[in-house]
């Protein structure tokens, strides 16, 4: 056809969803970096004098620890679902797969460790909500990694993208206060983390965002 692009130039150009997670990892970015420099930091130098997260060297570990891996799944879920990463290169997806499931099993374990031994800065109804964060991004790297194996790619599918919200909830829990703060300058929250705006972000950074993904991948199967 005159004027068509060559097939090999389409394949080549974003598609919307593309340029939906490219959006969302550009936005996570600055994230993802004081995240990941947080934790390498925690892990190689004494923070005593700066953070309250530095105590002893087992809590350190799990928290600096977490920081890193937590760092590493949110910046590759979001690249493990851009279509060039996928379809170019099988063993590409499948190495980074590896890496990004690893890098969620030891965020969501050592997380909820840190939860069990020092537990959060918002008492027990944030370690609640943290604690149930961790569970969801575990159960959905267990079954990402258990449908790869399986060969089901819907299951498969549906499976990443619940990891790949979970995945950016953290950075989302973070946009929330930054975003209310800026609209309300900080109303329903407190410094103790008992306002009413604190209490719906205990889960409100990634339970809203799951139910919305269900929603969708109900109607994409009707
Ligand atoms: C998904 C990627 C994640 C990233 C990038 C991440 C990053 C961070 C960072 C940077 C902090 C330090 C607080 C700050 O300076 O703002 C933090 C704190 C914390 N994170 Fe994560 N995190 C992730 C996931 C998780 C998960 C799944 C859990 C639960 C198992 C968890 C539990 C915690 C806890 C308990 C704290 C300390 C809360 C407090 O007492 O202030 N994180 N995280």
């Amino acid at each position: 056809m005159p004027g068509a692009l060559p097939r090999r130039i389409l394949c080549l150009m974003p598609s919307r969803a593309s340029f939906a997670i490219l959006a969302a990892l550009l936005l996570s970015l600055p994230f993802i970096l004081y995240s990941g420099g947080f934790g390498l930091r925690g892990l190689t130098a004494d923070l005593s004098g700066e953070t309250r997260f530095f105590t002893t060297p087992l809590p350190n570990v799990l928290i600096f620890g977490h920081m890193v891996a937590g760092a590493l799944v949110t910046l590759l879920a979001p690249v493990q679902l851009l279509p060039v990463t996928r379809r170019r290169d099988p063993r590409v997806h499948r190495v980074l797969g590896y890496v990004t499931l690893s890098a969620a099993a030891l965020t969501g374990v050592f997380g909820l460790l840190y939860i069990a031994l020092k537990g959060t800065i918002g008492g027990p109804l944030m370690s609640a909500g943290f604690a149930l964060y961790g569970a969801l991004l575990l159960l959905a790297a267990a079954n990402t990694a258990y449908h790869a194996l399986d060969k089901d790619r819907a299951r498969h599918r549906a499976w990443a993208l619940r990891l790949t919200v979970l995945a950016l909830g953290s950075f989302l829990y973070r946009l929330h206060y930054w975003v209310w703060y800026a609209a309300t300058g900080g109303a329903g929250s407190t410094e103790a983390f008992t306002g009413p705006f604190d209490l719906f972000n205990f889960t409100g950074f990634y339970l809203p965002y799951l139910v919305l993904l269900e929603l969708w991948l109900r109607q994409e199967r009707t």
